[in-house]
């Protein structure tokens, strides 16, 4: 195998499977020898789920940048570390190797110094699909400052409470971003973001789509310039060199906001040493790597997708990934079967919404394209259908590639539930079996662990962990309570994933989706309670309830019900408003796909809204609304059904 721990068989894989429940200790610190540190650790694994508290390698020092560059520089300075793939076809793919890498991350982490950043300080990080994010991300850590990622689809408003929360004092931005045959204007977004701001002292401009923008002088540099400046500092006698800031193994790494069932979304923090080791090792094992192989996570880095397995993990493991800048359906429905034939892509991993709308352009995209050089496909972020499971096994993998169905969260850091290619079986619409380390329970309501099958002979419930693995959340930044409450609180000590789940005799896992108000939007989380708040936010609005709906192609649609002011309203216009609205509290992702204008709201006596029905209507399950008879007003439940979209 070419990774010490890379399990090799099924039988491998159980023997690993006792060995790290029966003794995580020996079983991490044998794992965590294969890593360079500064410093070993003095235990291995301290925690309790009641705090939480959650400590890995406490005591190790390391800098996570040395196992992602400096340790393969020998070896591989000249292989490639990450293929870009620019949003237009004609334009010149750029291969950045291990040694140029270095040199890049050296320098953004010398221009971060030049400018005041420090360990510790958080720098938000606000920019399109370029080989500069991954230098931006890792050059952060290199000094030890944590980053935020912000995808590119937020809002000024979400980044400016993103920016508050994180108390952010640096921002690495780009004039724009293409992404398909649009040009978005991020520069100009985070100028909206910052009106009122206090704590940014600099913004980083890097010259993607040459937009104008508007440059304020002391604050705004532009990242060319900046760079240049660094380039001659770090480099001597063609030797480039940026010391790698001794890190604690429990310091942050970086914070991620992800939505939740209530309020804003959170910052969910993780730390250097855990999230390292996991992310590299579930690399190496779900994903089977081969040294060598291509691997193309189509994911965005502002998603955490994109954080574990086109950065950190495959770079860790000294890996060649492919990063791409634009949309699978630009300029046509055949780019990402371009991109595989073009630069010869050995694991491809994607999200359902992708397979299922590509699906949709029949097989006309996929001809005369070579998709032979294909070994492995990999799906992440929400179930994956059956018809779609199938489409990407038949056309894709040309019943020839173990599909891997991994199932995790921005919350986990890497994978938890999944099969492992060609080590483990897939089963079509199951994650199948935990990794190692992963003690995964099914509760009922109360806590307590189901024992009876259902009538289809499965077992069901709210999933929960029973213990932390490397890359357990640490803490929701600057509001720990906000962490023990939504995670570790609802069952005493478990970890509570917000997921239902279904589990099989054997042990394999279907994940049935989220049983808490948070939707699943073409793989991407978004809370209710978020958007019910953006849509409040328009002037006509009184009240307003967003449920998920069945969605062909996104997984989930979002249904909006609102009451809103005006009778003599011209519907469509303030239909128009209230997205606009959404689109500027949040941003386009947010927006409803279905606003329906209702007199009222089905409420219990006590004026709770009983989603059930509402989302039972969106579903057009009007015979499932079950008894209305306890509702303040049962007839509204009527007038809502016959309105519905
Ligand atoms: O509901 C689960 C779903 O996505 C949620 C996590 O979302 P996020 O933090 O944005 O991370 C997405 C990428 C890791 C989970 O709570 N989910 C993720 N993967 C799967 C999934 N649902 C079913 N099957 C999966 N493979």
């Amino acid at each position: 195998m070419p990774y010490p721990y890379q399990i090799s068989s099924f039988a491998d894989y159980e023997f690993q499977y006792s060995r790290s429940i029966q003794d995580p200790s020996a079983f991490w610190s044998e794992i965590a020898a294969h890593f360079t540190w500064c410093k070993h650790w003095d235990e291995v694994c301290n925690w309790n789920f009641t705090e939480p508290k959650v400590e890995w390698f406490k005591g190790a020092k390391l800098n996570i940048t040395e196992n992602c560059i400096d340790r393969h520089l020998a070896e591989k300075g000249e292989q490639p570390a990450i293929i870009w793939e620019p949003n237009n076809p004609e334009e010149r793919t750029r291969i950045v190797t291990y040694n140029r890498l270095h040199k890049r991350v050296c320098q953004v982490a010398q221009m971060l110094k030049n400018n005041g950043v420090k360990k510790g300080d958080r720098v938000c990080i606000y920019m399109g699909m370029v080989p500069e994010l991954a230098y931006a991300v890792l050059g952060c850590a290199r000094i030890g400052a944590i980053h935020s990622v912000i995808f590119g689809g937020f809002s000024a408003q979400s980044i400016a409470d993103r920016l508050d929360d994180a108390q952010a004092t640096f921002i690495i931005t780009c004039d724009g971003a293409y992404r398909g045959n649009k040009d978005i204007p991020l520069k100009s977004v985070i100028d909206d973001a910052l009106i009122g701001n206090k704590t940014v002292k600099h913004v980083v401009v890097f010259t993607r789509t040459r937009t104008p923008v508007s440059m304020l002088k002391h604050r705004d540099l532009w990242w060319e310039d900046e760079m240049d400046h660094a380039e001659t500092q770090i480099e001597r006698d063609g030797v480039v060199s940026f010391p790698a800031e001794e890190m604690d193994a429990e310091d942050p790494l970086f914070i991620l906001y992800t939505s939740g069932s209530t309020g804003k979304p959170k910052g969910v923090v993780h730390s250097i040493a855990g999230y390292m080791l996991w992310t590299t090792y579930t690399f190496v094992n779900v994903f089977q790597y081969t040294p060598g192989e291509v691997h193309f996570c189509t994911a965005d880095i502002g998603w955490i997708t994109g954080h574990s397995y086109i950065v950190y993990g495959p770079l860790c493991a000294g890996a060649t990934s492919l990063m791409f800048e634009g949309i699978p359906t630009w300029p046509d429905a055949g780019r990402f079967w371009d991109i595989v034939d073009k630069h010869k892509v050995n694991i491809l991993y994607t999200a359902p919404t992708a397979i299922r709308s590509l699906m949709g352009f029949g097989e006309e995209p996929l001809q005369g394209k070579d998709l032979s050089s294909l070994r492995i496909l990999g799906t992440v972020g929400e179930p994956i259908n059956e018809e779609a499971w199938h489409w990407y096994n038949e056309k894709i993998g040309k019943n020839n590639c173990p599909i891997v169905d991994t199932w995790w969260q921005t919350e986990t850091g890497g994978v938890l539930i999944s099969n492992m290619a060609g080590i483990t079986p897939s089963k079509p619409g199951w994650a199948t079996l935990p990794l190692p380390g992963v003690q995964p329970l099914l509760v009922d309501e109360s806590g307590n662990e189901v024992m009876q099958k259902d009538e289809q002979g499965f077992f069901k419930g709210n999933l929960c962990i029973k213990a932390p693995w490397p890359s357990t959340i640490r803490t929701t930044y600057g509001d720990h309570e906000r962490c023990r409450t939504n995670y570790f609180a609802t069952y005493p000590n478990l970890y509570f994933t917000g997921d239902g789940a279904l589990k099989d005799e054997q042990g394999n896992y279907r994940i049935t989706g989220r049983v808490d108000d948070v939707l699943n939007v073409s793989g991407h989380r978004i809370g209710t309670a978020e958007v019910e708040n953006a849509i409040n936010m328009h002037a006509g609005v009184i009240e307003s309830a967003v449920v998920g709906y069945p969605h062909d192609i996104k997984g989930q649609g979002i249904y909006a019900y609102i009451i809103y002011n005006h009778l003599h309203l011209d519907e469509n216009l303030t239909r128009l408003d209230i997205l606009q609205t959404v689109t500027r509290i949040i941003g386009a992702i947010a927006k409803p796909d279905k606003i329906q204008f209702v007199p009222g709201l089905p409420k219990t006596r006590s004026g709770k809204i009983m989603r059930r029905i509402l989302r039972k209507i969106a579903e057009g399950d009007l015979s499932g609304l079950g008894d209305t008879s306890t509702l303040l007003d049962p007839a509204v439940v009527e007038e809502i059904s016959k309105g519905k979209l």
